[in-house]
């Protein structure tokens, strides 16, 4: 019998030198559009918290909002999006991150979190966790309790675990690829 994450690891596709040569790109679009898959990988995302209160799902652009809306949904929550820079209406808070290349920045907007609230962080994938990072920043400078950041796919050669459990943020994942 096929384990949930066989299941998810088979509906994920690989395409290699994208979007530069020598990267291996898990691209979950294949997972998200077959129906049980999607499916299954939300539940798995959200059953350590079922039936818990959790106020907001931070969900991350662009593949986390799909998943966070989702997840959002299942644990009754509200959703914040965490977005890059420049595209959010209202007033922001903003945290800059460094990528492979150079700097980048996210926002979130300043009123989309109470003090104390309790939010999960929502992705698809954690590589160096320089994103998420910069996320669980964002939202605990606004008074947010992260729960937990949870992720569909961990590459864990790059350490985006460590990096986010040495700043006190559980983390769960699906499925890894080494
Ligand atoms: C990918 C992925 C994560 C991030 C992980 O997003 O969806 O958000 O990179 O990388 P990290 O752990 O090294 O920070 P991408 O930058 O491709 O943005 P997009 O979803 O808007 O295409
Ligand atoms: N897939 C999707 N997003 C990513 C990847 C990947 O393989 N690596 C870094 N961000």
């Amino acid at each position: 019998i096929p384990s949930v994450s066989d299941e998810l690891l088979q509906a994920i596709r690989t395409i290699p030198d994208y979007p530069k040569p020598g990267i291996l790109f898990r691209d979950i679009t294949t997972l998200l559009g077959n129906a049980r898959a999607f499916r299954r990988a939300v539940d798995a995302l959200v059953q350590p918290w079922a039936g818990s209160k959790v106020e907001q799902i931070a969900g991350i652009e662009a593949r986390g909002f799909i998943l966070g809306g989702a997840v959002a949904h299942q644990l009754s929550a509200g959703f914040v999006p965490i977005r890059k820079k420049g595209k959010l209406p209202w007033q922001t808070v903003s945290v800059a991150y460094s990528l492979e290349y150079g700097l980048d920045e996210i926002e979130m907007h300043s009123d989309a979190i109470n003090p104390g609230d309790k939010v999960i962080v929502v992705d698809d994938l954690i590589a160096t966790g320089g994103t998420a990072e910069a996320a669980c920043k964002l939202l605990r400078g606004q008074g947010a309790e992260i729960v937990a950041a949870c992720f569909i796919v961990d590459l864990p050669d790059l350490g985006g675990r460590q990096r986010l459990e040495a700043m006190g943020v559980p983390v769960r994942t699906l499925l890894s690829f080494p």
